[in-house]
């Protein structure tokens, strides 16, 4: 099975987690890409049979060019500011044949609130006719983090869960 991982990432926590997702992939027996939103083409979902998205959860959704350039006022590095999951979801061309799994990082601090850019992500990708399987969100300490002490192994878990899945859903 080949998979891409791509993510979008301010502070490095959801490119952190990506890696640990695609690390589960691994261990699954997929052959993982990971690709940063910025360098993933509009013809992405071409050369995968999954493609997991993970994006930071910004104003209880996926973040906007208004929200990420908040973030770079907090800190975050400014050639991340560019294009997110959401401009690139906007060009992506669909593929029938694919399959699609998303994620997010959240803030603890924010657990009561219902936003997550997973959920966003999985909505609009189901309109789209997208099969999409329950989201996993991964916790973050604050807007930076530092990542909660176990959203690692937790991503890894996931990630290889996932491929079992679709391995049995390609086999
Ligand atoms: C402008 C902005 C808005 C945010 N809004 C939310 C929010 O609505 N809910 C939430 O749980 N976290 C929110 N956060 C925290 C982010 O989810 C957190 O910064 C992110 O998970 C860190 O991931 P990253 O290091 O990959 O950028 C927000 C962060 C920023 C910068």
């Amino acid at each position: 099975m080949r998979a891409a991982v791509v993510y979008e990432s301010m502070f490095g926590n959801t490119a952190t987690i990506a890696s640990s997702v695609a690390d589960g992939l691994r261990r699954a027996g997929a052959d993982v890409t990971l690709i940063p939103v910025a360098q993933a083409g509009d013809d992405a979902l071409r050369s995968y049979d999954l493609v997991v998205i993970g994006a930071p959860t910004h104003a209880l959704g996926m973040s906007r060019p208004s929200t990420r350039a908040d973030a770079v006022l907090r800190g975050a590095p400014a050639e991340v500011q560019d294009r997110g999951v959401r401009e690139w979801l906007d060009e992506l061309q669909d593929v029938r044949t694919v399959r699609i799994a998303v994620f997010d990082t959240r803030a603890r601090a924010m657990r009561r609130l219902p936003g997550s850019a997973a959920r966003h992500m999985a909505h609009l990708l189901r309109r789209r006719g997208y099969d999409v399987p329950p989201s996993a969100s991964f916790y973050v300490g604050g807007i930076e983090g530092p990542l909660g002490r176990h959203e690692e192994s937790r991503a890894g878990t996931w990630g290889a869960e996932l491929g079992r899945q679709m391995q049995r859903q390609v086999a």
